[in-house]
């Protein structure tokens, strides 16, 4: 895991917010790579679950909501961590942190940071929203929350978008966009931060088909992974059980990926059943059933949504890619990352700064980068540039020699398996565009 936080500074995918302050605990920040990387994955899933598809609309809803939609989601009465406090050091840990010895409350219980016995207090429910305030006065009545998840917004949303579109149930309706959760036990690089952005999809579907749009969803899902180049190897499933499902579910199941910290949840598919537009319908008094045209039949939709981290799925798929392997002797660094989602597709370099090569690489890469984002470099032995562009994740060099300047070819090596390929350079936009579209 090191190696990959390392990485991921050293070569601008992701610093540490403030960092010139000391740095804002768990919050980060996406560099010059790390934010082509992101915006290639949220891309892929948007074209996945949005633009090739007729029965699924985008939606940007707003962070800030009406108050009482977290009233009516339970996200105010029940989105909680049991905290217990140290009354010496002032620390906070949730109950179940396994560093604590003993029974909070109690005598015998110990503080895993200041090792006192008897301070921990009893567990006490920490909701876990930010709140702020609307307006100029901080009074309980002008207090909001920061969404602790997009999906709420496609709730309240779900009759303008069903009816401007035109759609029928079944129909979704997908979110890219910030969530913020005051976590207290926030860590492991981009993995649990505060604030992170998800991609949902609400899918609303007629009760009693629930179960078998649940299946679908849940194998498409997993196809998309694996059609993403994850190694099916370290992705699994994990169906929750009765005390994992949260309040709102009747089924949900997580996609975990095996990453160097163990086995955790990168996505979730839940059944949400009626309940939350039954909660919108009860709070606000708008009706929110569905008629069926012909039958005349009226009904709560459920819902089978799908829920990914983009953070979490930047790190799947940095950890996923990170290899270490040696090449004729040397040792080199390479992201296999799928090339749809390499934020360089290609490193053009000139063999030397002379002979007219540097003028030729100059021109592939304005032709090139109209298309797709390329990097020139001039810079040091060709063996070190193809190094670096191996860290980066590029997954083509194209090399301009001697015999560019004769016959109008270049080199393209591959990142992945190394083979070097002479095409014309009238060729060379199509060869690319080929290998790096999904
Ligand atoms: N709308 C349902 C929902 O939000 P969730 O399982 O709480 O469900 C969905 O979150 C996904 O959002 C998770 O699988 C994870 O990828 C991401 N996520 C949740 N909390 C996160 C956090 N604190 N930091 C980064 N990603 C988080």
């Amino acid at each position: 895991m090191e190696k990959i936080v390392s990485l991921a500074k050293r070569r601008g995918f992701v610093f540490q917010s403030s960092e010139i302050y000391g740095g804002l605990g768990s919050v980060w920040d996406y560099g010059p790579l790390g934010v082509e990387l992101k915006r290639n994955l949220t891309e892929r899933w948007w074209r996945s679950m949005v633009s090739t598809r007729e029965d699924i609309e985008g939606l940007d809803a707003a962070i800030l909501m009406h108050p009482k939609v977290w009233e009516a989601s339970g996200h105010v009465s029940g989105f909680t961590d049991p905290l217990v406090d140290c009354k010496q050091c002032k620390n906070r840990f949730r109950e179940d942190d396994e560093r604590i010895k003993g029974t909070p409350g109690e005598q015998d219980a110990q503080c895993p940071v200041c090792g006192s016995r008897g301070t921990l207090t009893v567990p006490r429910q920490f909701n876990l929203m930010f709140k702020t305030f609307m307006g100029p006065v901080a009074e309980d009545a002008a207090q909001i929350f920061l969404r602790p998840e997009t999906a709420q917004g496609s709730y309240v949303n779900y009759l303008n978008v069903m009816q401007s579109s035109r759609q029928k149930i079944p129909f979704g309706i997908a979110q890219i966009g910030k969530a913020f959760r005051n976590e207290i036990t926030p860590g492991n690089f981009v993995f649990r931060t505060r604030e992170f952005e998800q991609m949902e999809m609400q899918f609303f579907v007629k009760p009693g088909t629930d179960e078998e749009w649940f299946d679908y969803w849940r194998d498409a899902r997993m196809k998309w992974h694996t059609d993403l180049g994850i190694n099916p190897d370290k992705l699994r499933f994990h169906p929750h059980g009765p005390n994992e499902l949260a309040h709102y579910a009747k089924r949900a199941e997580d996609v975990q990926y095996e990453f160097p910290f163990g086995w955790q949840e990168f996505e979730g598919i839940h059944n949400r059943t009626d309940f939350d537009l039954s909660r919108h319908q009860e709070f606000s008094g708008k009706k929110l059933e569905y008629m069926e045209a012909a039958t005349k039949e009226r009904y709560l939709p459920y819902v089978i949504e799908t829920a990914i981290g983009v953070g979490r799925l930047f790190l799947v798929a940095l950890a996923d890619a990170y290899t270490e392997e040696s090449v004729e002797g040397e040792e080199r660094v390479v992201l296999k990352l799928h090339p749809s989602v390499a934020p360089i597709k290609a490193g053009i370099f000139p063999l030397v700064k002379k002979d007219g090569m540097p003028e030729i690489a100059k021109n592939i890469v304005s032709d090139l980068q109209a298309r797709f984002p390329v990097f020139y470099d001039d810079g040091g032995s060709i063996g070190r540039r193809y190094r670096r562009q191996d860290e980066a994740g590029t997954p083509f060099g194209i090399t301009v020699d001697g015999e560019t300047v004769e016959n109008q070819t270049v080199t393209v090596r591959d990142r992945d398996t190394l083979k070097q390929e002479r095409i014309g350079l009238d060729q060379l936009g199509s060869y690319m565009l080929e290998r790096i579209q999904p």
